[in-house]
């Protein structure tokens, strides 16, 4: 049996090792609970042996008691601030005043991302975090070192060997977007104050007297610079003093590489941007540093920020508007969703006047009212939503919205389906707005893609009565189009020629275009893979249900869709008129049948989402993550922590030629 103080010391090496794994590596090999059951078994043993408990053992995080008051620190190097840069020339004009002062033609940047959170300075001696601070006003902090140790993404003791006696190592500590919703369900339902967005989470946590507190807040930390170095040599240039953090335990961000020059700088801007939504924490733009240490010494500094780098930012996704009115818009299926008309305003980056109150619940929820002065949001390219009103700042006189009981463009009864959020119109294509919205849907681009067929020139044709179903389209004539308002001939003739080209297509794109209720594109094309046409119109429920991702709902909407003498009458109109496909099953399985890829890098030949939907329409899936699942990593320019991750696995790695031979030869 080993010695107890050997116990402890491999349990805490092991649960070091496995915290180092899933925050600095983002590979964890043991799932949660058994990190839980090592942690328990080290705090028993701590239990009954307390003189061998040290202050940098995992189970240390949380201090005794609460602090009084914060005390202040004296940064021994300032904590400079950023300056910004607001466009494409801005940029440019940062990197040209860099090189004619270096006299150099090219710079090489470090490229990072910038996180909406709180710069925070760890003092780390002889590799034992023993101070950390905010960055206050950039000369003077306060001390938060008890509430810093409760985040577990900080290590308490430096790994590994070669770090300097003194290092201060400066990031930014924030919280995740999923973070920070599920921390305020919590404050509603404990009845405490919800926090506006994540950045005031995070600061409202860590400025708690009570580590205790702080400690159940999901705070995250990463790395992006240094301060005091004192007692050995860092590497020459930033991007690899980054690296050397993490070898030492401290979390970078992977969305970090290095460049050269202003064009690929404006590249990793815009990868960023176009990425945005759909990273896990908020960033409010992109940061360029000069990567070797040399040149950052000698550009220095100016006042409050360095000459070395500048922020990018991007526009703020939220922004406060007045409400003007609430309409309520009838959808493709019926469902009625209540829009605020917005007096417009600038956000996201663009001039929103309309925004989603996606339905009757969420409108009373957030109690949004004609007249109330309310946040707007959007990000990415995600319909534009309210996200709150300020109540200070209602009028006296405003009304409380409900929803209609009829259908407001055709007068039908609206209902409310048991279980679902909707309200629908029970009009269907009788109603001038589904059957208006069902032929948008039909030529959209991931349907028929029928070019220039958009929703003001459905809604002309319907209205002139020209068109009032799908099949309608096939029967149109040029003389009568071209005689429309704003029409012409070569308008007609452009529009006549869309709908001809559109006639070639895929039969899982024809599905989609159908607008059967709840079958989206991969539903889509799970269908294609498994029926012909024919087929589908017999299937049962039972049938159905055995495609992938296909649960009963979804299949009683298709049966219920194929037995309407109709929406057949219809369909056999729009094939009659020559709407045509190859057999779906002999062109998508193939070898790429099943196998799931990852995509990392830049590929010089077509963006991430072509290769993607080139390699799902062949039937391979595309995932986000490296995981054991992974078949192949496909490798571009720049490849970021999954190549190394893909390379621990054993999983095959293609580069972009390779791709291009695979979809060439499919
Ligand atoms: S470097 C001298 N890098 O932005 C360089 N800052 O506007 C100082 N920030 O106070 C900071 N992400 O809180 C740097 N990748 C990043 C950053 C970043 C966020 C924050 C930081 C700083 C502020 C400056």
């Amino acid at each position: 049996m080993a010695s107890v103080e050997s116990q402890i010391a491999e349990l805490r090496r092991q649960l070091d090792e496995h915290s180092y794994r899933y925050h600095v590596l983002d590979d964890p090999i043991i799932p949660d609970a058994e990190y839980d059951r090592l942690y328990k078994e080290l705090v028993t043993l701590e239990k009954d042996h307390p003189e061998l408990v040290t202050p940098d053992s995992p189970t240390q995080r949380v201090g005794e008691s609460p602090l009084s008051e914060f005390t202040e620190v004296t940064h021994e190097i300032p904590m400079l601030s950023l300056d910004n840069a607001f466009s494409d020339e801005e940029m440019g004009a940062f990197d040209k005043r860099v090189r004619d002062r270096l006299e150099f033609a090219e710079i090489h940047y470090t490229a990072e991302v910038k996180l909406d959170g709180l710069a925070i300075s760890l003092l780390y001696e002889r590799g034992k975090l023993v101070r950390a601070a905010t960055r206050g006003d950039g000369t003077t902090g306060e001390d938060v070192t008890s509430n810093i140790r409760t985040i577990k993404s900080i290590p308490l003791a430096l790994r590994s060997t070669g770090y300097p006696d003194r290092l201060e190592v400066r990031g930014e500590v924030f919280m995740t977007k999923s973070g920070f919703e599920e921390l305020n369900i919590r404050q509603e339902e404990q009845g405490e104050k919800l926090f506006a967005n994540p950045r005031n989470a995070a600061a409202g946590s860590l400025r708690q007297l009570d580590p205790m507190i702080t400690a159940r807040r999901p705070l995250q930390f990463l790395a992006h610079g240094i301060g005091i170095v004192e007692g050995a040599t860092l590497p020459a240039s930033h991007f690899e003093v980054l690296q050397t953090l993490k070898t030492w335990g401290l979390p970078v961000s992977a969305d970090t590489e290095r460049v050269a020059g202003i064009e690929e700088c404006i590249g990793f801007y815009r990868r960023i941007a176009s990425r945005r939504s759909q990273l896990p924490h908020e960033i409010d733009g992109v940061v360029f540093k000069v990567d070797d240490l040399k040149q950052q010494a000698a550009l220095g500094f100016v006042t409050r920020a360095p000459r070395w780098a500048i922020a990018c930012k991007f526009p703020p996704e939220e922004a406060v508007t007045e409400v003007l009115d609430i309409e309520v818009q009838v959808g493709r299926t019926g469902a009625l969703t209540p829009v605020a008309r917005l007096k417009p305003v600038r956000v996201g980056g663009v001039t929103v006047t309309n925004a989603t109150l996606h339905n009757a619940d969420e409108v009373q929820r957030k109690d949004v009212r004609a007249g109330d002065t309310a946040v707007v949001r959007r990000a990415g390219d995600v319909i534009p939503e309210v996200v709150r009103v300020i109540p200070g700042k209602r009028p006296e006189t405003t009304e409380p919205f409900s929803m209609p009981a009829r259908c407001p463009v055709c007068g039908s009864p609206a209902e409310r389906v048991e279980g679902e959020a909707a309200v629908r119109c029970t009009g269907g294509l009788h109603c001038r707005a589904q059957a208006i919205q069902s032929i948008i849907h039909f030529a959209s681009r991931k349907a028929l893609d029928i070019e220039g067929l958009g929703e003001k020139l459905v809604e002309q044709l319907f209205n002139t009565g020209l068109v009032r179903n799908i099949a309608d389209l096939y029967h149109l004539e040029h003389d009568k189009v071209a005689a429309l308002e704003r029409m012409g001939d070569k308008s007609a003739e452009n529009l006549l020629r869309a709908i001809e080209t559109g006639k070639n297509t895929r039969f899982d794109k024809f599905l989609y275009a159908l607008g059967i209720r709840e079958v989206g594109e991969t539903t889509a094309r799970n269908l294609a893979l498994h029926f012909q046409l024919d087929e589908l119109k017999s299937a049962t429920q039972e049938d159905l249900c055995g495609v992938r991702d296909i649960g009963p709902v979804v299949a009683e909407n298709i049966v219920r869709f194929f037995r309407d003498e109709r929406n057949l009458s219809i369909i056999n109109e729009v094939l009659t008129a020559g709407v045509r496909w190859e057999d779906a099953k002999e062109q998508q399985v193939t070898h790429l049948q099943g196998k799931t890829f990852v995509i990392t890098g830049t590929l010089a030949s077509l963006s991430r989402n072509e290769a993607k939907e080139r390699l799902v329409s062949r039937g391979a899936k595309v995932s986000g993550s490296v995981s054991g699942r992974t078949d192949y990593l496909i490798a571009g320019e720049n490849p970021g922590s999954k190549l190394d991750k893909a390379r621990s696995l054993d999983i095959e790695i293609l580069d972009e030629a390779a791709l291009m031979q695979i979809l060439e030869k499919l």
